[in-house]
Parts: structure tokens; sequence; C-alpha cells
């Protein structure tokens, strides 16, 4: 019989082992470094974190559960893409069906909307914090614009996903707010200087958002793609150069002595 240890060292040893961890993980500080700098995912973390700037009373960890919470939406949503028909039909009452026919169906939603409601709320208290940190300062300048973006990125994932159930809230929601872009001056064939622009109800920004001149199945087509798949690849494209930046700024700032 061979010992646990023997086995441990024949499938390290292996070629395919090898090909996806170049790197053997001796104890030393280099190895470990060299370890993590040869793997995508060990990578996303750094080698060293100054622990004054990991302290839980600086960062309130309120980055971290933004994403956490937003990883919990996708998981959550993907699931939910496989229970829903983005048609004036069917959606609602697909909407009913997770609600009182598909097993844990009705977690299954509110995971998704209140993990919404949670994400809006720590996006906004992680703003906060690096606000009163004083973290938007250089060299984090640029990284705090990333995070305005994000910001807005994820009020359009709430507000595109609002629409989603057809239910009243959401079309009066959207009917309002589209109503709203109807008055952007040079967009909205309401705000000023439309009519030197020739901007009609037909050809604004409100038309280019509900696909019509109406809120109707384009609208609620358009505002399920822009929810699913645009707005969650930009803001993911987003996130990941937000982390980075963080790292290229020299890691989180540090509480001031
Ligand atoms: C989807 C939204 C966001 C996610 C997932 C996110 C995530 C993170 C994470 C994980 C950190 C590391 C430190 C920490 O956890 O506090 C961080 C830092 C930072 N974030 Fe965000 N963030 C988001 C939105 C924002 C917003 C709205 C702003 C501001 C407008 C912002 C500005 C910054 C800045 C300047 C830092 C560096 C802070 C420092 O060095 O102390 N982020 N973010």
């Amino acid at each position: 019989m061979k010992s646990q240890n023997e086995i441990v060292d024949k499938v390290k040893k292996n070629l395919i082992w090898k090909s996806i961890f170049r790197r053997d993980y001796r104890n030393t500080v280099r190895d470990r470094a060299q370890a993590v700098f040869g793997n995508v995912f060990l990578h996303l973390h750094p080698v060293q974190v100054r622990e004054s700037a990991v302290k839980l009373r600086f960062t309130w960890g309120m980055g971290g559960i933004t994403f956490f919470a937003f990883i919990i939406l996708v998981i959550t949503g993907v699931v939910l893409m496989f229970y829903y028909h983005p048609s004036i039909d069917q959606a609602y009452t697909d909407i009913k069906d997770l609600e009182f026919q598909v097993p844990f169906g009705v977690i299954l939603r509110n995971l998704h909307r209140w993990g919404a409601h949670f994400m809006v709320i720590v996006v906004m208290i992680h703003m906060f914090r690096v606000f009163m940190t004083g973290s938007y300062k250089a060299p984090r300048q640029f990284n705090w614009g990333i995070g305005v973006i994000l910001l807005v990125m994820t009020f359009l994932l709430s507000f595109t996903g609002y629409l989603t159930p057809w239910d009243q809230l959401g079309f009066w929601a959207i009917t309002v707010g589209t109503n709203m872009g109807a008055a952007t001056p040079l967009l909205g064939y309401q705000g000023p200087f439309s009519e030197y622009l020739h901007i009609t109800p037909y050809n604004d920004v409100r038309f280019a958002l509900l696909g019509g001149a109406q809120v109707g199945g384009n609208a609620l087509l358009r505002s399920y793609i822009w929810h699913c798949v645009a707005i969650p690849l930009f803001a993911t494209i987003l996130m990941f150069v937000h982390f980075w930046r963080v790292r290229k700024d020299g890691g989180i700032s540090k509480p001031q002595k």
C-alpha cells in the first residue's frame, strides 16, 4: 500500500498537474509569491496586504460585500432565466409560477430581489466609507471615477430589472423613467433644442430605450437584454478594472496615524 504522501508526490509529478500548477508551494516567501503570480485565481489577491489597511473598522468590508452581493445576483439571476420568458404574454405568469409552482421558486426570486436592494444599499455605504476616509484623493482619483460608473451601473441594473415581472410597479416605473428621458436636453423630444434638431417622439432617446413610442413588448425585451447581458458584462469588466486599480494604487489606503 502506498502512503498518502507518496500518492500526493506522484500526482504532483504528473504532467497535467504541472501544466496547471507551475510552481511548488514550498514554504519560502519567494516560492509563495511565485505560486501566486503564476496562477490567475490566486493572482487576484495581492501577495502582501498591509494589516492596518484591512482593519474592519477602516474598510467596513463594504466593497467586498458589494462584490459578494453581485455574485449572488449573477447566480440567482442565471437560475431565474431558466423559468422566465421576456414576453408580455408570459412574463407575469412566469413570475407567479415561480412563486406558487416552482420548488423553492419563491426563495429564488426573493434572494434575487432582496439581493438587489442589498447591493444598492451596501454600494452606497462603500462609497460613503471611501469618502469619509479620504480614499478618493491622489493617487486614487481614477478609481473613484470607475466607482462612480459602477454606482450608476448598480442603479441601472436595479432599474432595468424592475420591468421584467411586467407588473404594475415595474410598468409605471419604466413609464415615468423613460418619460424623464424624453425631457433630456438634445436627446429627448420634450427637451431643450429638440425643435432645432428635428427630434420627435419617434426618433428620440425615449424611443430608443423603449423600442417604440410606448411601453410594450419591445421595451420588455430591451430592458431584459440590458438587465441580463449588457449591463452585467460591462459592470463585471469595470469591477476587475476597479480591483486591479486598488492594487496598482498601492493597495487599500491606510488609516492615518
Ligand atoms: C459594484 C460596485 C463596487 C464594488 C464591487 C467595489 C469593490 C471594491 C473593493 C472590494 C474595494 C477594496 C476595499 C474595500 O473593500 O473597501 C474597493 C475600493 C475602492 N472603491 Fe469600490 N466598489 C464599488 C463601487 C465603488 C463606488 C461607487 C466608489 C466611489 C464612487 C468606489 C470607490 C473606491 C475607491 C476609491 C477604492 C479604494 C479605497 C481605498 O484605497 O481605501 N467603489 N472597491
